[in-house]
């Protein structure tokens, strides 16, 4: 059975959903989106996720007056509730023909796909072995803190990692490491948990403002400053953050081992304090 999806006011079985070839997130990337874990029918995160959501959109120019949490809500309750992440896709919307300039009337389009998912770290940590990564350069525009759907350069350095057999890749500008595809960036060295500040070259994640909040909870140092690529040689752990992933261990970068090539110590405080907040929370 086809999964239901949300579009424009309706819910409609996924090969029944349609948007016209001139709308602007098809011709012109002329879009934004969010991806929210939601766990039992509480939405992960989902302050500041809309938060996020609304800080691009207002950024974009583009209106939305739309209430969507009870969307993702009957969303997943048709799609067989449980756990589940909700893709929200918000376009600027379909315009009559291709031009650039922006018509004043046009209505965005909104769509929320929904599909199951497991919580991030449910499993038994010690079972976790790590991920490899590499670094690439940033090609990316100057506003990735806006949640764009223009993700060729991130889709292209993927597929470079993919291709020399490691998970992620890093951007790098001006020699300085920023953050993953599709993830944050954390370091540990002598005990400190590094990350690089929230500005326009990062989208300021979800999950990487929790592992500050947690950080400072369990009063493990942390320094949100710049990252120079230099410093990937004296790191002791490395981790990514992302919503349906949690908190990854990095055990390889550019194929040279981190530290011991195992998952760290401050890794295994950080993740199970990420699990008791999730629990206590979801109550899952
Ligand atoms: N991506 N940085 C980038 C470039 C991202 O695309 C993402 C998430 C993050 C982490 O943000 P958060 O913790 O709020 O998920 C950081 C989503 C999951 C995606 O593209 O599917």
């Amino acid at each position: 059975m086809s999964s239901v999806v949300y579009l424009n006011g309706e819910f409609l079985a996924a090969d029944q959903a349609k948007v016209s070839i001139f709308d602007r997130g098809f011709m012109f990337a002329d879009s934004l989106y969010e991806v929210i874990p939601f766990y039992n029918g509480i939405g992960f995160r989902w302050t500041e996720h809309l938060a996020r959501l609304s800080k691009g959109l207002h950024a974009a120019h583009i209106n939305l007056d739309l209430d969507l949490e009870p969307l993702c809500q009957q969303l997943i309750a048709r799609n067989g509730g449980g756990h589940q992440a909700v893709y929200i896709q918000i376009t600027r919307g379909a315009d009559t023909l291709r031009r650039h300039r922006i018509s004043s009337d046009l209505i965005p389009t909104v769509l929320l796909l929904s599909y199951p998912i497991q919580p991030a770290l449910s499993g038994d940590l010690t079972e976790i072995e790590g991920i490899s990564v590499i670094t690439t350069e940033d090609i990316r525009w100057g506003r990735c803190d806006i949640k764009s759907t223009a993700l060729m350069a991130n889709i292209l350095a993927l597929q470079e990692a993919i291709g020399q057999g490691a998970q992620e890749a890093i951007f790098v500008r001006d020699g300085f490491l920023l953050e993953g595809t599709a993830s944050n960036l954390f370091l540990v060295k002598e005990g400190c948990i590094l990350t690089t500040p929230e500005d326009p070259h990062i989208l300021g994640g979800t999950t990487r403002s929790l592992v500050v909040e947690l950080a400072r909870k369990l009063a493990i140092p942390l320094q949100e400053q710049p990252l120079p690529a230099s410093l990937l040689a004296e790191v002791d752990e490395a981790w990514i953050t992302g919503s349906t992933k949690g908190v990854l261990p990095v055990i390889r970068i550019n194929a040279k081992l981190i530290g011991t090539g195992q998952p760290g110590p401050l890794w295994g405080k950080m993740a199970q304090a990420f699990r008791n907040y999730q629990r206590e929370l979801l109550k899952i």
